[in-house]
């Protein structure tokens, strides 16, 4: 059990509570509800899965080993870790398997493909980013043509190059993918098409749709991290690329707030399966791309019923921790949602941001960034640098980069490039493009890097990184909304 306040009895109740509900009614049978919405405890409550086609078919492709070592698209796509993998689960997989699981494979499970794995011992230290932060290596070079030299390299694990940057990261879910506007934390799934398909708005930048990108990346991920010898075929593609399309993941029960579809809360994955969404919807910088309406920073609006709890009190009753939730928890999750939309943060130095439209500070949210209905995350590709691969937050377990730009001479120390690995180019070092929010409950830790262990990690950051003053009551209402996503 993740989560102590869950005994066991109660958790039973909830979920009887959850399946009992009219919400779900839409849905043929109870056999269909229970095939279709897959629910996993995490350490804030309950998550459910919910996929459009009907069921989450357990024999698609996504669940099959397409490769030579083993593994399949759910090896770090697991369905009851948000679709990603958490420290908690490769634990898990480690003891029971003694580390020979396929997940542990040298060429991006290892710290590095030359590391030493013939004992136990020997894997738990080779594995240990994979452990610890349930970070992959992704291996990319410093691209021909690029704007910048890598000129040193502190790789605690002795391997990274020029030709090959060590970059840990945290899979992305593939789930919500319906919200996308670029795959990849680097956008580098994304593809370019000049003057046709999905523009920004005014300019010739395009981009393929998402689908396309998709199915390309079905392809990328066998061939690369299961090894396979062989491409897919269109066959396998489109029925991974349909399946992960479907699907849709959301908090559905609260360990304080209870049911996160009652009282008119709109929480959980159905709801979410219906929410609107196109490329450029309420885009920060042109307005959205459709209505022509100006962006509107209330991007969050699913527990405005809830808006009546606001000033709700702890009472007495609250403390018995009932599965119904409580009022003043409720009221926490709706204080946390008008913080999320409207709290004022002075942005600066954010690289894609204040660069791009030459303004030193903008008076903004975490929806400045956070901009799409509902979903959280950037609805056109903006990567942005918040300063997460910056020198100042190198921890000992990760290599730091050296870069220097060849007309300036200026350096850079980063752990990793992010955006300008694909690009070449200067200004997009450390640029990383927001995630979509919705389950993040799911899936410690975060950010690229894996860097903040939990919620509260992230709340702090943002705190510190942007001066927002937020008091300990503010702190813990963000917190709580959060994972009410
Ligand atoms: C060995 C682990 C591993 C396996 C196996 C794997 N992935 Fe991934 N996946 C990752 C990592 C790590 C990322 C993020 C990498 C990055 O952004 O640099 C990712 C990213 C993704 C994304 C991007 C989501 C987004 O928000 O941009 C999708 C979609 C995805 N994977 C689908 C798949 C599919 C489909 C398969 C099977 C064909 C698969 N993955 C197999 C580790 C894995
Ligand atoms: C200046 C733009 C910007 C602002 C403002 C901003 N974010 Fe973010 N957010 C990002 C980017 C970019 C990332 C991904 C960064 C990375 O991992 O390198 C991110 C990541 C996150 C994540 C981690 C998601 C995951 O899956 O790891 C959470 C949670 C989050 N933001 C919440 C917030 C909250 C809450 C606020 C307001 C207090 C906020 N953000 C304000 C741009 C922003």
């Amino acid at each position: 059990m993740h989560n102590k306040n869950f005994v066991k009895p109660a958790l039973g109740l909830v979920l009887f509570a959850v399946l009992a509900m009219p919400a779900f009614a839409d849905s043929n049978s109870n056999q269909g509800n229970l095939r279709n919405m897959l629910k996993s405890v995490n350490s804030h409550g309950i998550d459910a899965s919910f996929n459009t086609a009907g069921a989450i078919d357990l024999d698609n492709a996504f669940f099959k080993s397409l490769g030579s070592n083993g593994r399949t698209c759910s090896t770090c796509h697991e369905p009851s870790e948000g679709w990603t993998i958490t420290p908690k689960g490769v634990q898990a997989r480690f003891e029971k398997s003694q580390g020979q699981h396929p997940l542990f494979r040298l060429n991006d499970g290892a710290n590095s493909p030359n590391a030493s794995v013939s004992t136990v011992e020997e894997r738990r230290t080779a594995y240990s980013m994979l452990l610890r932060k349930a970070n992959l290596r992704v291996g990319i070079g410093v691209p021909a043509g690029a704007e910048f030299k890598l000129i040193e390299v502190d790789d605690p694990y002795g391997h990274a190059s020029a030709t090959e940057l060590s970059l840990f990261r945290r899979p992305l879910p593939s789930t919500n993918l319906k919200f996308l506007s670029s795959v990849m934390w680097d956008g580098r799934e994304t593809t370019l098409m000049p003057g046709s398909g999905y523009c920004i708005f005014g300019t010739s930048t395009c981009y393929a749709s998402v689908s396309f990108d998709l199915a390309t990346q079905a392809n990328n991920a066998t061939r690369g991290h299961a090894e396979a010898l062989e491409t897919l075929t269109a066959e396998q593609r489109n029925e991974i690329m349909t399946f992960e399309s479907g699907l849709f993941t959301a908090q559905i029960h609260s360990t304080e707030a209870g049911n996160l579809i009652t009282h008119g809360g709109r929480g959980g994955p159905m709801q979410l399966s219906k929410q609107g969404y196109y490329f450029g919807i309420n885009d920060t910088v042109a307005g959205d791309y459709r209505t022509r309406a100006s962006f509107n920073p209330k991007v969050m609006s699913l527990y405005d019923a809830w808006n009546r709890f606001n000033s709700a009190v702890s009472s007495q009753a609250d403390e018995l921790e009932n599965s119904a939730g409580s009022d003043s928890a409720r009221g926490a999750v709706a204080r946390g949602q008008a913080l999320f939309n409207s709290k004022p943060i002075r942005i600066s130095n954010v690289k894609g941001l204040n660069d791009e439209l030459n303004m030193s500070t903008i008076a903004g949210t975490c929806t400045t960034c956070h901009n799409t209905p509902n979903s959280g995350n950037h609805s056109v590709p903006m990567a942005l640098d918040i300063g997460i691969s910056d020198e100042a937050r190198r921890t000992p377990d990760m290599p730091l980069y050296t870069l220097q730009n060849n007309m300036t001479g200026e350096t850079i120390k980063t752990t990793d490039p992010g955006r300008a690995l694909i690009t070449g180019k200067w200004k997009d070092v450390g640029r990383f493009k927001g995630p979509v929010l919705r389950s993040v409950a799911s899936r410690p830790p975060y950010f690229h890097d894996g860097s903040a262990p939990d919620l509260n990690a992230v709340v702090d950051f943002y705190n510190d990184r942007f001066g927002i003053g937020l008091t300990e009551l503010e702190k813990a209402d963000l917190v709580a909304f959060l994972a009410a996503l």
